[in-house]
């Protein structure tokens, strides 16, 4: 199993002054794994990433890529990895073309072919003469990505590549990390601070707050797993939540708001909607989410107040 490894983490620790910004975080990729770094704003994705691509040096802990400590073996560990953190910067008065040429100078130079290899890879060819201050904002995250690929790395690391892009952008990024992941055998990170998003294009995933692992596995068997919670909203609350306690449990159903959330297998809406209806109950809403989409929500609610 260790030989399919292409990135662990143990313990990693980053600490901001007092703060830990990542703390007690034990990361696996594997190879092949489209991995998404599930979590909402200011939980240690970005510090996590920088570490990883070691752009900044962890307060405790250790980071190993395809088995080799980054620490130790610097070199080796990073030979075969491509990434970005947030935005990346570009001069904005030059080419996409030439924006590569200078990267690729920075690691022993990059090949023309190579340069419009990876533009027709993102699909910016048509553009790649064009100075980045006429991009748009996707076209520059595809830039962004082109850069990551150049040096044609095996594991590549995107921090939120599809942030600020509308739907059709984000599909286009989305279609692009699968291209990326089945068509051309990379094994993918992705960060994200959507959980539907992670769920679309990631084969498994981790999830962090506040800087510690919540979970990490399988995308569709954490989704699956734990308890199913179905969100009632309807007119007059009070009765709505009486016949609710009383056909599902009391012990089952929540408040939250002017909500009420119950834990209830989601093969029984049917009957207890119609159940709501004859009781004559106005139903403005029901809303099914599996526990760790209700999770996510509840984190990233609270941690945007
Ligand atoms: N250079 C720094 N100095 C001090 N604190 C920092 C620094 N960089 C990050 N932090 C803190 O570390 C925590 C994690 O930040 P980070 O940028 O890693 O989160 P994130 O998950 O990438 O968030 P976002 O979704 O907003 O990009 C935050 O509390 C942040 O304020
Ligand atoms: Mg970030």
């Amino acid at each position: 199993m260790t030989g399919d490894l292409i990135l662990q983490t143990k313990n990693l620790g980053k600490q901001y002054k007092r703060r830990w910004a990542v703390h007690h975080l034990d990361l696996e990729v594997h190879r092949g794994d489209v991995f998404g770094f599930l979590g909402p704003n200011g939980a240690g994705k970005s510090t996590t990433i920088r570490m990883l691509l070691s752009l900044i040096r962890p307060t405790e802990g250790e980071v190993f890529l395809f088995n080799y400590s980054l620490a130790r073996e610097r070199e080796k560990a990073l030979r075969s990895i491509g990434g970005i953190v947030e935005k990346p910067d570009f001069y904005l008065y030059l080419s996409a073309f030439r924006n590569l040429e200078i990267v690729g100078s920075l690691n022993g130079g990059a090949e023309k072919k190579r340069i419009e290899e990876v533009l027709e890879l993102v699909g910016l060819s048509a553009r790649a003469r064009d100075k980045v201050k006429t991009y748009s904002h996707g076209m520059k995250q595809r830039l962004g990505i082109a850069q990551s690929l150049l040096s044609d790395p095996e594991f590549v690391i995107l921090d939120e590549p599809t942030s600020g892009l509308d739907p059709q952008g984000m599909k286009e990024i989305r279609d692009l990390i699968r291209h990326l992941a089945s068509d051309r055998q990379k094994t993918v990170m992705l960060s994200s601070h959507l959980l539907n998003e992670v769920e679309m294009v990631a084969t498994r995933m981790a999830v962090i707050n506040r800087g510690e692992l919540v979970t990490q596995g399988d995308v569709g068997a954490l989704l699956e797993k734990g308890e199913k919670v179905v969100t009632f909203r309807g007119q007059p609350a009070e009765k709505l939540l009486s016949i609710l306690s009383s056909r599902i449990g009391a012990e089952k159903v929540t408040l939250k708001g002017d909500d009420l959330l119950v834990s209830m297998p989601f093969e029984d809406i049917p009957a207890i909607t119609r159940i709501l209806v004859a009781e004559g109950i106005d139903i403005q809403a029901i809303i099914p989410r599996r526990s760790l989409e209700e999770y996510f929500l509840s984190i990233t609610e609270s941690d945007s107040k």
